[in-house]
């Protein structure tokens, strides 16, 4: 089945129709000072970025990289809409992040690591530090463990410089890695070990989250053992130690299969690796998110393009020079961490902040007192964090004297009110924000503004990036023209250098989810016939600013985390008891949407609040902490169509407090009045 919903579904709730329609809102216009200093000032960009001069515009952003061997062909789609980016070319991810800068900066921080323990100190990482021990780990993976160029590999780590250095030091070799976002159960990354087949496991013993040290290793052998039972044996763990020398985990090394990276250092002391000099068109890494099926998906990320594509728009959105002080509070786990907290920021040479923590330990100040110290000048978070901040220390920002040029928002709509207090209190109206809309499967920015030349407009992400050309259709393939007022499903018409090259191992999925529903012809080799389906409803006003309404499949967006609902409702029926499950989005202040779940019991099985709770821990266990229910409701029965559809939308609406509509059609209207009792008491 497709990804998005076909025509006869679109009647069920999505979040687009739950989204927030806010009215219109004054532009807001950069300050002198900020375009004096910025990267791109001059409007031509956009020209030299239309689609008359598509492809061969991302000449440019290929040329902000060194490569071993300059590609011939800037885009080949003869295996559309697999597209084939700068192919000829030869290229090493960790030469151009790390080696590229030695000559001219090795004395230089590439990385800040902020402890979440306040009392301790912040460790600096120079470009000449980060060398020796990307080099040094990069010794280990290839005669350790035997790997090499091709084979995949999965990280399961926390928010420390370790991590960065184990997806550079995969890079070197070219090897494939695929970071699972540490905060994901053992089951969750045992998934995705099994999907990649990776032999190996690179983890951390122990991370601090809220204060507390969590044993992180336990969740390694949970892996290792569900990971076992679908097939998958891997060879080796290879566990950093928060605390070098020492072990910060209750849970037993397993003999023979579990080392000490900082055990196995000692042998490596010194040793250099020569960057893999890796085609164009290699496997850099893969991101797994969340879709329709119960399933996540592998996006597989290339070596060139994606690489070009984070650079480029670091460069000319996020507005990196080499001197700035960065500091992007996403989780590395997720593809903002990757494209720009590690990729895009090294590769420019600037100074990359890397907190472990929780952004409110220990408390509102925390953000600005690490601003203040490291003299951050470039701050990217999500509105989940922005809001939490807003509500707990509204006067935070002004008691620190940092000063901030440039302020991103990424992964779901910012209402314009939060918007002005990041603007106004934040930025303290000296930084300029982009508003950056993307997607996991993009590598890099789609729609923002260019900062020095577009103004900004609250709650608008702003037109295509350069070389990005939205187009809105509606369920029937009509172009939805901009300024109409009307939403529609937002597509990009173009291939770009950082869009995902499949999913891995699933082709036909790729093609099915991402391009059947616009393609014009399944057999053309002409990216025109191929445009992008986003999954996101959007509208576009007159001015070409793009406004994201939210997704229009099953997946939601709980504090920037995408899950699958389908996700949710696999892992509820791992519980014995259930037999029907379906989850919708509740509106939360602080984390966007949160998921609600209703539970319809197997005939005979009776409801109690332990056995809600079991199928709660069953998410935990299943997903993660972050995918934990608000509520289990377990109904007597689930509203359905007579086709026997379980109506979401009924649900969503009953979760929300929102108009259910009509729903005489349904074949058990009663069931509805019974769920609205129970939910809202009335
Ligand atoms: C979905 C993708 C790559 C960024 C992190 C999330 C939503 C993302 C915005 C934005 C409104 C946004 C969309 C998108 N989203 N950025 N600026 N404004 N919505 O990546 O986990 O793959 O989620 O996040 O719905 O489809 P992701």
């Amino acid at each position: 089945m497709s990804d998005v919903k076909d025509k006869a579904e679109v009647t069920e709730t999505s979040e687009a129709e739950i989204a927030v329609h806010w009215a219109e809102e004054e532009l807001v216009y950069p300050s002198a000072q900020f375009i004096a200093q910025a990267n791109v000032t001059d409007p031509a960009v956009y020209d030299r970025f239309s689609l008359e001069n598509f492809p061969n515009c991302f000449k440019e952003y290929a040329d902000l990289l060194s490569w071993d061997e300059y590609w011939h062909t800037m885009l080949d789609t003869s295996d559309a809409p697999c597209f084939k980016w700068f192919v000829g070319g030869k290229i090493n991810a960790s030469y151009n992040c790390i080696d590229r800068h030695l000559a001219k900066n090795k004395n230089k921080t590439a990385i800040h690591f902020v402890s979440e323990v306040e009392s301790e100190k912040v460790e600096h990482v120079t470009y000449q530090e980060l060398y020796v021990r990307v080099n040094e780990f990069a010794a280990i993976l290839r005669d350790e463990c035997g790997l090499k160029a091709g084979d995949r590999v999965t990280l399961h780590m926390p928010m420390v410089a370790e991590l960065p250095i184990t997806m550079l030091a995969c890079a070197r070799l070219g090897i494939i890695h695929s970071q699972v976002f540490g905060g994901f159960s053992g089951q969750a990354c045992a998934d995705r070990i099994v999907d990649s087949g990776s032999e190996y496991l690179i983890t951390m013993d122990a991370y601090y989250r809220s204060g507390q040290l969590i044993d992180h290793k336990e969740k390694a052998d949970t892996a290792l053992a569900q990971a076992a039972k679908e097939g998958q044996n891997v060879k080796k763990v290879l566990v950093w130690q928060r605390y070098p020398g020492k072990y910060s985990a209750a849970t037993p090394m397993v003999e023979g299969r579990d080392f000490f990276v900082n055990d196995l250092l000692k042998k490596y002391y010194g040793v250099r690796v020569a960057p893999v000099s890796m085609p164009a068109e290699a496997v850099l890494f893969l991101m797994y998110t969340s879709g329709t099926t119960g399933k996540p998906k592998g996006a597989q990320h290339s070596t060139g393009g994606y690489l070009a594509y984070v650079t480029g728009t670091s460069k000319y959105i996020q507005d990196i020079h080499p001197e700035d002080v960065y500091w992007c509070m996403a989780d590395i786990g997720w593809i903002t961490g990757h494209s720009y907290i590690v990729y895009g920021p090294l590769a420019l040479c600037a100074s990359t902040v890397i907190y472990e923590g929780v952004p409110t330990y220990p408390d509102a100040g925390r953000p600005w007192r690490i601003a203040q110290d490291l003299d951050v000048n470039i701050f990217h978070t999500a509105p989940t964090a922005i809001r939490a901040l807003r509500k707990i220390g509204p006067d935070e920002p002004a008691k620190y004297t940092y000063h901030f040029k440039h302020m991103t928002t990424v992964g779901e709509p910012i209402e314009p009110v939060v918007w002005k207090w990041y603007y106004e209190f934040v930025g303290k109206k000296e930084a300029i924000i982009v508003d950056t809309w993307w997607q996991t499967e993009n590598g890099g920015f789609l729609c923002s503004t260019i900062p020095a030349i577009k103004p900004m407009k609250p709650g608008s992400a702003g037109p295509g990036v350069p070389g990005i050309h939205p187009i809105v259709y509606d369920n029937d393939g009509v172009v939805v023209p901009s300024g109409s007022g009307k939403a529609g499903n937002i597509c990009i018409q173009n291939p770009w250098p950082g869009m995902f090259q499949s999913i891995w191992g699933d082709r036909d999925r790729f093609v099915k989810t991402y391009f059947e529903r616009y393609c014009k012809d399944p057999k053309s080799t002409r990216w025109q016939d191929w445009p992008y389906l986003t999954g996101d409803a959007a509208v576009v006003g007159a001015d070409g600013y793009v406004r994201i309404l939210g997704r229009i499949d099953d997946v939601i967006n709980v504090s920037g985390h995408r899950l699958g609902t389908k996700e949710l409702e696999s892992a509820a029926l791992t519980v014995p008891e259930v037999a029907e499950a379906a989850v919708v989005p509740v509106k939360h202040e602080i984390k966007g949407v949160e998921p609600d779940m209703y539970i319809a019991l197997k005939p005979g099985m009776v409801a109690s609040p332990e056995l809600a709770k079991k199928i709660s821990m069953a998410i935990v266990t299943e997903i993660g902490a972050i995918a934990r229910p608000k509520s289990v409701w377990i109904v007597p029965d689930m509203p359905k169509t007579r086709s026997g559809k379980i109506m979401r939308r009924v649900l969503g609406a009953i979760s929300n407090g929102t108009d259910i509509g009509d729903v005489m059609t349904l074949a058990n209207p009663e069931i509805v009045e019974a769920i609205q009792k129970m939910v809202q008491g009335k």
